[in-house]
């Protein structure tokens, strides 16, 4: 008699399913991961609180998801926190979000720098208030000598833009004769994004159940795995962090080949 005539029908289909891991393996993290924090306003309605009261638990659950990945290794995280486009919400909503990430960049030197973490801020700069602009150089220069992940928050930031910019700043160099044409590459355009020397992200998390990329690093995760949950960004725990590596560790990259 064979091991697998031993078997019951329920026992065979068991066997030969592939059992979920419930453990993350050490070995194979995510270098990156980039995160569209999604469901902020939803959480809040929900509760029948204002929308700024999601932005608040948005970035309560925003710490806890940076010291976690930081804690398991994980070095680099790119979390959106206001797009290029989110300008066109109403005045007072910008205006919470603008103070909430000033507050937010304040706090870090004492919280998320004393866990050794490393802030920068990646979009355009130039349409932030002075005072964000004099806050996010403090920040970068206060936590540059930490070892930690690097966090990349992006604030006015649109990946349009971020190409656009990039471009621009190629074919300036090719005007003025210190590139040619034919040193364009993708290594040098990624080299001219503001991840550039980042890794790309390996995995992008979306909340809230929305299925699109929103303008969010469209040339750096070309080969990113995608996860997309409902869970609402101020819900999403530590535990739903680790579901999404186990996740991502269970696809096979190829990178385009077999
Ligand atoms: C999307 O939710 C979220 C944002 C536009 C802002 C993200 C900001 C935070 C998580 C907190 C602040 C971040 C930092 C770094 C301090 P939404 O408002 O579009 O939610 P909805 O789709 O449910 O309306």
């Amino acid at each position: 008699m064979s091991a697998f005539s031993a078997l019951s029908g329920k026992d065979f289909a068991m066997f030969f399913k592939k059992k979920k891991p419930s453990a993350i393996d050490m070995e194979n993290l995510p270098k990156h991961i980039g995160v569209i924090m999604d469901g902020n306003g939803r959480w809040a309605k929900k509760r029948g609180l204002p929308r700024s009261a999601g932005h608040k638990a948005g970035a309560d659950s925003l710490k806890k998801i940076v010291t976690a990945c930081n804690k398991m290794g994980i070095r680099y995280i790119t979390v959106y926190a206001f797009s290029t486009e989110n300008w066109s919400r109403p005045k007072e909503e910008v205006d919470y979000l603008m103070n909430l990430l000033l507050g937010y960049l304040r706090d870090a030197e004492n919280t998320l720098a004393g866990e050794n973490v490393v802030i920068r801020a990646i979009g355009s700069r130039a349409e932030l208030s002075e005072e964000i602009q004099e806050q996010i150089i403090k920040t970068e220069a206060f936590t540059a000598n930490n070892t930690g992940i690097v966090m990349n928050i992006a604030l006015n930031y649109g990946a349009r833009e971020e190409l656009t910019t990039a471009v621009r700043g190629i074919a300036d160099d090719v005007q003025k004769g210190e590139i040619t044409v034919g040193d364009i590459s993708p290594e040098l355009i990624s080299s001219r994004l503001y991840t550039g020397g980042q890794p790309d992200p390996d995995l992008l998390i979306r909340t809230s159940g929305e299925i699109r990329l929103s303008n969010f690093m469209l040339w750096q995760l070309a080969y990113s795995e995608m996860y997309f949950t409902d869970k609402l960004w101020p819900d999403f725990t530590v535990r739903d962090l680790e579901d999404a590596i186990i996740e991502y560790q269970r696809r096979n990259r190829r990178f385009g080949g077999v």
